[in-house]
């Protein structure tokens, strides 16, 4: 019988991912099935026990999106230290009694970055936007490329400021990391190679109060929300930097689970053509 697999939200009913781990199983030949399960707002855990009590093939993993990542980090016996730093789980394996908890957004975003987009993140200034915890989980593995700087900048400056001093003490890490300082108008007169949009205004339609003049000629404008635009899309466009949304994130954070399940990593480049024609 088929491993099970299963992607855990609320909203679920519009989740890519079935679809995406459907692709990646075709293409590599794995026996498994991957569901979208909605749990309710108070029952992530019990719906997470329900999956893996049913008999009918292995419960050998799941995916956990909005808004149980903390409860998934919390119901984790183990995580990987990229989860720890994450502070946010999105990817569970089943093994026997333990629940191995494990973080691959910031993974996907650096993939999507240098992979598909050709934005190699070592050498740049990146300017991060947001402090929540989408930004918390891929600040870890963008310093990790080496970047000249990371320049975090948030509505609620505290946050950022908060955030930039926890990570600027990380061990061996030789990265600028600071925050803005003064809020986005504090941006004013700086240039950055990659801007990366971790807010979730874009969801709300909000735009963000940016200075103009902050992208760098030929720099990248990366907003994490996909299947529209944005204003901070349409800032970046009118700017004259190249834009990108984080569909390409979405499939490669997939990617990279896939692999930490099934230990064979699928080709995304197939997968995204067919999502983006759809
Ligand atoms: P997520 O897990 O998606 O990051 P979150 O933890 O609620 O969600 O964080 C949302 C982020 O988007 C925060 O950085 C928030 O800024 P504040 O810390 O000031 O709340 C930011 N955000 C949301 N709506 C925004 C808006 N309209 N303008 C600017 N920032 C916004």
């Amino acid at each position: 019988m088929s491993d099970r697999y299963a992607v855990f939200g609320n909203p679920i009913g519009h989740s890519k991912s079935p679809r995406i781990h459907a692709l990646f199983a075709a293409q590599t030949g794995q026996d498994m099935s991957y569901e979208a399960i909605l749990a309710d707002k108070g029952g992530f855990g019990a719906a997470v026990a329900a999956f893996r009590s049913i008999k009918r093939g292995a419960a050998r993993g799941a995916n956990v999106t909005v808004p149980f990542k903390e409860e998934a980090f919390r119901l984790a016996t183990r995580r990987t230290p990229r989860a720890e730093t994450a502070g946010a789980v999105n990817t569970l394996s089943f093994d026997a009694g333990e629940i191995l908890g494990d973080n691959t957004d910031g993974a996907g975003l650096v993939r999507d970055l240098k992979h598909n987009l050709g934005c190699d993140p070592g050498g740049r200034r990146i300017l991060l936007l947001g402090a929540g915890g989408a930004a918390r989980g891929v600040i870890l593995p963008l310093l990790l490329e080496n970047p000249t700087e990371l320049v975090i900048a948030n509505r609620t400056e505290e946050t950022a400021a908060r955030l930039a001093l926890e990570f600027a003490r990380l061990p061996g890490c030789a990265v600028d990391v600071k925050p803005d300082g003064t809020g986005f108008p504090g941006l004013s007169g700086r240039r950055f190679d990659l801007v990366i949009n971790a807010t979730s205004s874009g969801l709300s339609g909000a735009s963000l109060p940016l200075p103009p003049g902050i992208f760098a000629s030929r720099g990248v404008a990366y907003d994490m929300v996909y299947g529209r635009e944005t204003p901070f899309m349409a800032l970046a466009r009118e700017s004259g930097a190249r834009v990108a949304d984080g569909l390409g994130m979405l499939v490669e954070q997939a990617a990279e689970a896939f692999f930490v399940w099934r230990g064979v990593r699928p080709h995304t480049a197939p997968v995204l053509a067919a999502l983006k024609g759809t």
